[in-house]
Parts: structure tokens; C-alpha cells; sequence
């Protein structure tokens, strides 16, 4: 088969190479398009555009197949741990013990933040979105760090943004749940792991039950990376322009916000407790979904790559069952969930568009019950996918070629007015 793509354009035939990655995907390379012909692409939200190759993270949207480095998630999910699956996506490779211990005593050494954004978290409203306090203080840090803001960060730089960022990140998630609650902080223990420290710092109880703090570490780990998101192409567009490693993660953590996004499990949450407490049934609630006019969206459900199940919401969802079993918890908004998915999962609305349950329908149901508040879920998403931005944003500067991220556009505006004085408008 060839490869060679043929474009004709009038009367021109032009040739374009093609390009098939390890997992067998094919694509046009169009580097040379618009030199050749003049044309550029025109594809709104990138439905088909490929920004970049990539080595870190493979999904099969149609078989419903993700891949850490090329590990099964299910493998990775059952056999590895969050700071693992971390420095595999970071390093490309699974550490060895030492590494491994290495890796996470470095990220526990990385036990508190700077006085000032001690003070920054505490001047924010009690009632700010924990995702504006994460966000500000991400990017705040660049100024009490300025030897990790040069343009290009040594080796040894980046091995030591990736553990700072991700002791860090836990350290202001804490602070900013307990200043939400209107609490002193609590310091990290280094003698805990990663998240019981976490759950330690958000409770201020060391004696974290093993379950939760394991169901907290799958979490994690299902939210590692997934290839060019929405924030991790902000964080490669934004690490496109040499900005520092701080403001480059601070524009992840920004576009992971949105509901359409990671803001999708604390608005799973939202839309569950309004269909209990309205007592409207899933059909009545679904019809609303499926009116265009209504602009509600049946959260956590759809995806723009997996037109099959999203195998985290798998495994989510069989974990739900378990930690709630361990914790002793019954959560009707868990009932809640599984009947909406039983009946959507019948109904052509949904079986026609391919829309099955993501990685945020059940994801609440585990951090509630964890006891981990609604609008701390985001925040949840962020601290697991930090890793996966960190090594995307390695990925991209490393990469041979590397040029600043800057996409064309078609102008379709007003193409010749002359100025008229205000007084003739
Ligand atoms: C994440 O990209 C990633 O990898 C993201 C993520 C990651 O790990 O980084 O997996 C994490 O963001 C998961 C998605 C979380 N978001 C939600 O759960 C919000 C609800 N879902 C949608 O808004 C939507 O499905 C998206 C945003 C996820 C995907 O949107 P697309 O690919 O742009 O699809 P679309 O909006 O064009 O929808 C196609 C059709 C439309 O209907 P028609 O115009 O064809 O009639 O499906 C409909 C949509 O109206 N549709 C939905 C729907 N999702 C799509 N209708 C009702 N409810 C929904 N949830």
C-alpha cells in the first residue's frame, strides 16, 4: 500500500507522505502542506488532527483500550502503585527498587510549600473553588523558585520538577481543603505514604485505613496521562512558548476546570444528587438530556475518543462496590449511577452517538466515600494527572525539532473598511 497520499487540488495532483505509529494508527503528514500548496487544514477541536507523536500513552477508542508506556491500565491498575506508574510515564521505564525508593522519598522530601504561599492560600475566600486556589499557587511558585525557571531545565532540573511538583501539589491541595474548612493545616508525615499522608493532611488523623488509602492510589493511577487532552495540549501549548515548568502545569490545571472536562466528576455528583432530591426518574431526566434546548448533558457520560467503554469507568466502577463494601458505606447516589447508566446504555439517543460512561461517572462516588468533598474532585484529578503533564511536557522539549506550538486559522471577518470620525458612526 502506499505511502503516499494524493491530494488534487484544481488541476495538480500533489503527493503527501504518510506516517503509522507502533500501534498500527495512520496519518497524512501535512509539515509541508501548505508550502506545497498553499491550503491549510480546517479541523474545529482537532476532531482529526494529530499535534505530535507520542511515546508515553496509547488509547483504542473504538476497543476501549488505554495503555501506560505500553502496559495494560488493568495491569497497571492491579500490580503498580500511583508514584510508580508516575516515574514509569516521567522516565519511560518501570523503576527498579531503588529507583523506585529513590523517586518517593525525593516526592516526600517535598513536605511543605514557601511561607508566602502559605499565607496566599490563607488570604483566598473560604468559600473559593479549591481549583482557583491550586491554579494561582501553581503558577505563584515560580516566584519563590526562580533557579527552576530558566528556559531549558537541566537533566537534573527536570528530575527534580517532577518530585517537587508532585509533593507539592499534594502539599496545597491539603492546605486548601483545610482552609476551606476553616482549619490550621496539617503537616505532611513523611513516614506515611503518598496518599495516606494526603488523606492524613486533609483529616488530621494518621490512622488511615490501608482500603482507603488504596482506592485513593487506583484513582491516582487511572488518571495518570491520556494522550493530547484538553489540558495536557494547554500544558503543551503553553510549555511550547519556554514558559516556565510552574505556569506551563498552572494552564493544565486551568483547562482541567472546565465541567466538559475534569470539572465532569464534581458535575457527575451535582446531577446525581438533583435527580434524588427532585425524585424525577432517570427516563424524565434523560429526556431533558436528550432535548437540544435543554443544555443539560448527562455528565460523565461521552467521550471524544472512546466510542466504547472507557476502561478506567470499568474498572472505577467495579471499585466502587469494593470500597464502599470495605468502608461500610451505602451511598443511594451509587444506586443512583448505575441505574442512569442501565437505562442510558438502552437508549438510542446514547447507543446511536457511542456515548458509554468515562473516567468521571463513578470517579465521585469512591472520593465521596473517602470522604472526600464535591469540590475537592477536581482537584483529585489534577494531583493524578500532574504526572502525565510533567512527562508530555519532558516529551515535547526533548523531542527533536522541537517549535513553538501556533495554529492557523481561516479568516472569515470583513476584508476592507475605511476608518469614519465618531461623529459620522
Ligand atoms: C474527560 O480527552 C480526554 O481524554 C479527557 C479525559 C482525560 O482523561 O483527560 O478522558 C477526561 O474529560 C472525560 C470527559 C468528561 N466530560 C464529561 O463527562 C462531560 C459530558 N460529556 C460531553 O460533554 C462530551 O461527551 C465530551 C465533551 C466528553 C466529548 O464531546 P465531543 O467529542 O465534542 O462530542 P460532541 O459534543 O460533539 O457530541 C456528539 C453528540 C452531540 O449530539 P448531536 O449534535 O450529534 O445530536 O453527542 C452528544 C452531543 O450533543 N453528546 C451528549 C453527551 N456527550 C455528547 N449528549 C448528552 N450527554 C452527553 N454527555
Amino acid at each position: 500500500m502506499s505511502d503516499k497520499a494524493k491530494l488534487i487540488l484544481g488541476d495538480k495532483t500533489f503527493e503527501l507522505p504518510t506516517f503509522t505509529g507502533s500501534e498500527g494508527e495512520k496519518a497524512v503528514d501535512i509539515t509541508k502542506l501548505r508550502a506545497e500548496t498553499g491550503y491549510v487544514t480546517l479541523d474545529t477541536g482537532y476532531m482529526n488532527t494529530g499535534a505530535c507523536t507520542s511515546a508515553i500513552t496509547f488509547l483504542d477508542g473504538e476497543k476501549g483500550i488505554l495503555k501506560y508506556r505500553g502496559y495494560s491500565i488493568e495491569e497497571i491498575a492491579e500490580k503498580s502503585s500511583f508514584l510508580e506508574s508516575s516515574y514509569l510515564v516521567f522516565y519511560g521505564k518501570l523503576p527498579t527498587a531503588t529507583e523506585l525508593k529513590n523517586f518517593e522519598d525525593r516526592i516526600a522530601s517535598f513536605d511543605d510549600v514557601p511561607e508566602g504561599i502559605k499565607q496566599q492560600i490563607k488570604a483566598f475566600p473560604k468559600n473559593a473553588h479549591p481549583m482557583a486556589v491550586l491554579a494561582s499557587n501553581m503558577v505563584s511558585l515560580s516566584a519563590f523558585y526562580e533557579d527552576m525557571c530558566a528556559q531549558d531545565l537541566t537533566p537534573a532540573q527536570k528530575d527534580t520538577a517532577i518530585v517537587q511538583l508532585m509533593g507539592q501539589i499534594k502539599i496545597m491541595a491539603a492546605y486548601a481543603y483545610r482552609h476551606s474548612q476553616g482549619k490550621d493545616f496539617v503537616k505532611s508525615d513523611k513516614s506515611l505514604d503518598y496518599c495516606s499522608d494526603f488523606i492524613h493532611m486533609m483529616t488530621g488523623d494518621k490512622n488511615v485505613k490501608k482500603e482507603v488509602a488504596k482506592a485513593l492510589d487506583i484513582l491516582l493511577i487511572l488518571h495518570v496521562d491520556h494522550e493530547q487532552n484538553c489540558s495536557t495540549s494547554s500544558v503543551r501549548l503553553v510549555g511550547s512558548s519556554k514558559a516556565n515548568i510552574f505556569a506551563t502545569i498552572s494552564a493544565g490545571v486551568d483547562a482541567l476546570w472546565g465541567p466538559l472536562h475534569g470539572g465532569a466528576n464534581q458535575a457527575v455528583l451535582e446531577m446525581l444528587a438533583e435527580i434524588k432530591d427532585s425524585g424525577k426518574g432517570y427516563e424524565a431526566f434523560l429526556a431533558e438530556v436528550k432535548d437540544k434546548n435543554s443544555g443539560s448533558r448527562l455528565m460523565g457520560f461521552g467521550h471524544r475518543v472512546y466510542k466504547n467503554f472507557d476502561p478506567r469507568a470499568k474498572i472505577i466502577k467495579v471499585a466502587c462496590d469494593t470500597v464502599l463494601a470495605t468502608l461500610g458505606v451505602k451511598d443511594p447516589l451509587l444506586d443512583i449511577a448505575k441505574g442512569l447508566e442501565a437505562v442510558a446504555l438502552k437508549d438510542e439517543y446514547f447507543v446511536s452517538r457511542k456515548l458509554y460512561p468515562n473516567v468521571d461517572f463513578y470517579s465521585g462516588i469512591i472520593y465521596r466515600a473517602l470522604g472526600i468533598p464535591t469540590n475537592m474532585f477536581t482537584v483529585m484529578f489534577a494531583m493524578g494527572r500532574l504526572p502525565g503533564w510533567m512527562a508530555q511536557w519532558k516529551e515535547m522539549v526533548e523531542q527533536p525539532g522541537f517549535k513553538i506550538c501556533r495554529p492557523r486559522q481561516i479568516y472569515t471577518g470583513d476584508t476592507t473598511n475605511t476608518y469614519k470620525d465618531i461623529k459620522s458612526r
